[in-house]
């Protein structure tokens, strides 16, 4: 390679966190105008390497070397100035906030009085969301948005910065696929158009061969290897790279006799929201609620279980009715819910793996009012063995684990509530290609021992692998029922677009 292609290049990176090994000597070159995919397991260190080229954390060791000359950034400030725009796994933007003023937040534009000009920042803001091809006010409160939208923010906000490189640590995972080819398009005209580089991060396998030119894998904080043609290379070559191993089967085939009606949900209607909104799941049936980002799947999910008002309309569990008005009501009449925001919904931060893990059914290891200590560590150490939870011990405090094994951690913990219906909102969002069929196989065993199950998903062959039926919805309202043997990408898109009526 001529030493002319190369923008970027990372030189034995190390990282030490206490107890945990991050990165090891890392070192590869990043080409000018590529769009270089990060590939690795939850916890194997491509958001940390991130954050020590933005200057989040220092590195223990090595060299980071921009257009040639070593760089050490301090901050996330300074990397920007220096021409590096991050989109980071976590939310960045200010809740209370306008959509407008997170964009330009700290670049205000300014008037010739030199107060800002709000009229131009609006219309600046509507511009650049206009470019990705999306419906959002620039005068909504962030708080407001969906987790999608919210993203789509973020995304905005580094665009308007115009960098020369780009990273986007997950940018997808709470896209559906039309604002995901919004974004590949808008990816491939800043690539061929400004010359701008990319560093992309996902663990959905089916994008990186679409959007990426070469990838990096990483493994346990190594360097594996490199791929320098992602259009080319076989899939599966990938995936035994990034995990070590062949995988087994992505989609367990499940065998299960479908029982009774478990849960009837019947003319639900939340204000603004969701109208009429009617189905039902049987024990042993997995139901995907499938639609694009914004159709009410999670509005639905949250006025099942009282986290949103209902203005109308009926739970019926096993045929009794079941007047739920709060989350707890709902753990205590045998709803879990696993949430979309795990962040801000699902996982206390300041709190251990184990706390985590057992808050919400703490009873259950009591004996005499007692702490059962061992039986608890024994239940969650069987978590982090199942899910491959990635930390040094379940005494470690949520928020120094990876992004992907937070993921996890929530997960377990309605896995451990053991009840009769189970809502799965995202359920692999965000989680590596390995553990996505671990994830999978302990969805088919609660539907074995009986359990109805709803899995959200933006993600359609998730939905296609392993539902049983799916109820597709679209703007507010149940579009199409659709069996397994008749649902297909295209039946699903059809109503989810509102292309049937
Ligand atoms: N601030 C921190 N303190 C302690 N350990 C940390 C910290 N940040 C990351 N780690 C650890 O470093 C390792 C690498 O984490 P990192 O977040 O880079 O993984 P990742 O590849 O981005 O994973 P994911 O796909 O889940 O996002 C993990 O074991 C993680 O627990
Ligand atoms: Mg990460």
């Amino acid at each position: 390679m001529e030493s002319g292609d190369v923008i970027l290049r990372f030189e034995n990176i190390s990282k030490i966190f206490p107890g945990v090994r991050a990165l090891s000597d890392i070192t590869f070159d990043i080409r000018r105008g590529e769009v270089h995919v990060l590939l690795g397991e939850n916890g194997a260190g491509k958001s940390t390497l991130i954050k020590i080229l933005t200057g989040v954390y220092k590195a223990d060791g090595g060299r980071i070397i921009l257009d040639g000359r070593e760089i050490l950034p301090e901050d996330i400030l300074q990397s920007r100035k220096m021409g590096i725009g991050t989109v980071f796994q976590e939310n960045s933007l200010v809740p209370h906030l306008t959509v407008a003023e997170n964009v330009f937040l700290s670049r205000e534009i300014k008037n010739r009085f030199g107060t800002i000009d709000w009229r131009r920042t609006y219309i600046e803001c509507q511009r650049w969301i206009g470019e990705m091809g999306i419906d959002i006010d620039p005068r909504a409160m962030v708080r407001d948005l969906s987790v999608a939208e919210q993203q789509i923010v973020e995304i905005v906000k580094i665009l308007s910065q115009e960098p020369s490189i780009i990273i986007l640590d997950e940018p997808t995972s709470a896209l559906s696929d039309h604002e995901i080819d919004n974004l590949f398009s808008i990816v491939n005209k800043l690539k061929n158009e400004k010359g701008i580089t990319f560093i992309y991060i996902s663990h959905r396998m089916e994008e990186i061969k679409f959007i990426g030119d070469r990838a990096s894998v990483l493994r346990d904080g190594h360097y594996i290897g490199l791929l320098p043609d992602l259009k080319t290379v076989k899939l599966d070559d990938i995936i035994n790279m990034i995990v070590g191993r062949a995988l087994d089967e992505k989609f367990p085939k499940r065998d299960v006799e479908i029982g009774g009606v478990i849960l009837e949900i019947d003319d639900l209607t939340v204000a603004k929201t969701i109208y009429n909104v009617s189905f039902n799941v049987r024990a042993g049936e997995v139901l995907g609620l499938a639609g694009l980002v914004g159709s009410g799947r999670t509005s639905a999910a949250k006025a099942i279980i009282g986290m949103l008002p209902k203005k109308s309309g009926t739970v019926r569990i096993a045929g009794e009715i079941a007047d739920i008005r709060s989350p707890s009501d709902a753990i205590k009449m045998g709803i879990a819910y696993l949430p979309e925001d795990r962040k801000r919904e699902g996982l206390l931060l300041t709190k251990p793996v184990r706390e985590n893990v057992t808050l919400p059914t703490l009873r259950k290891f009591k004996r005499f009012g007692a702490l059962r200590k061992s039986l608890e560590a024994i239940a969650v150490n069987g978590f982090k063995e199942m899910l491959s939870i990635k930390t040094p011990s379940i005494e470690r405090l949520a928020k120094f684990l990876s992004g992907g094994n937070q993921q996890k951690v929530v997960f377990s913990k309605w896995l451990c509530a053991q009840t009769r219906v189970y809502i799965f909102d995202e359920p692999t969002r965000g989680i590596d290609v390995g553990s996505k069929s671990e994830i999978y196989k302990i969805i088919n065993n609660l539907a074995r021992d009986g359990a109805a199950i709803i899995v959200i998903s933006s993600e359609l062959p998730e939905i296609l692998g392993v539902c049983d039926r799916v109820v597709v919805m679209c703007e507010g309202r149940v579009a199409g029922e659709i069996g397994r043997r008749e649902a297909t990408q295209e039946s699903i898109m059809k109503y989810a677009i509102g292309g049937v009526r």
